[in-house]
């Protein structure tokens, strides 16, 4: 979809550059690059196509978003950060959010994701149920990444290796354990452990293991696997569309 960004003031953008600085900082001092990545990611995975509702529009700071159990310990997430916004009036919290995920991508070694300003905050949480289930298969993740979100199958493969950070967290989701050795690295290794079975000690969650087993899913992996540069620039345009879903439509 061609973009029209907004022009934004001198002012925000410099609120965004110091910003950013601030979120490395955070980010690099408390190790929290996956919580942040996890936010940022469920904020904008609710965009809905047909309805226009949803989306990475701030809504993920209120109680009401933060009580669906798909976001789970997301609290933590929401405030820690808070502090820096404070500092930030000017900006949104939909692009101090989505701000946040592209560094955390940044600041453990994964790609640069342009970064585009003026989200707007919008009033209404989306409805709950919009996330995927970890628990099903490739038709579900069809289903929310391409039919409610609007995104393609090479957007799914490429978009959980973003689970080459971070873990599950028995309390939060019912799942336990990182998928790599390295969960604070952004890497392609999400996609060689995947490949090379269970092992002791890391998990696959019945999604990420439907990547092995579809046709059209399957050529992906192996291509990440084997190149990361190649995981790093279709991450860096799924995590793009991911960011902008709704925003700067023309
Ligand atoms: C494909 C569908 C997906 C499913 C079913 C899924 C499911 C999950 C689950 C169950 C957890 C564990 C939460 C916890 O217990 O703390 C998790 C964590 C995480 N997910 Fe996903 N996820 C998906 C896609 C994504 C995408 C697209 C991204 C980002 C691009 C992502 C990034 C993360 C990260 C970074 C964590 C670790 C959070 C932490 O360590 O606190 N996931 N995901």
């Amino acid at each position: 979809m061609t973009k029209c960004y907004p022009t934004v003031s001198e002012e925000y953008q410099k609120a965004i550059e110091k910003a950013k600085r601030k979120l490395r900082g955070l980010i690099a001092e408390k190790n929290c690059a996956p919580i942040m990545l996890r936010l940022a990611w469920h904020s904008a995975g609710t965009f809905d196509v047909k309805t226009r509702t949803g989306g990475p529009f701030g809504t993920m700071k209120q109680p009401a978003e933060l009580a669906h159990a798909a976001n789970n310990g997301l609290d933590i997430a929401v405030r820690l950060i808070e502090p820096i916004k404070e500092q930030f009036p000017i900006l949104s919290y939909a692009d101090f959010y989505q701000l946040a995920g592209v560094v955390a991508v940044e600041v453990t070694g994964g790609p640069e994701i342009p970064f585009h300003p003026g989200r707007k905050d919008k009033p209404n949480p989306p409805p709950e149920g919009r996330l995927p289930d970890a628990t099903k298969g490739a038709d579900h993740l069809r289903q929310v990444f391409g039919h409610q979100m609007g995104l393609s199958d090479q957007d799914i493969v490429a978009l959980s290796g973003g689970h080459t950070l971070g873990r599950c967290h028995k309390e939060r989701s019912g799942f336990e354990g990182p998928w790599t050795t390295n969960p604070l690295i952004f890497d392609n290794s999400y996609f060689t452990e995947l490949l090379s079975g269970e092992k002791e000690g890391l998990l696959q969650l019945p999604s990420d293991k439907v990547l092995l087993s579809d046709p059209v899913f399957r050529p992906l992996v192996d291509k990440y696997a084997a190149d990361e540069d190649a995981f790093f620039a279709d991450y860096t345009e799924a995590h793009l569309k991911l960011s902008e879903l709704g925003f700067a439509e023309a």
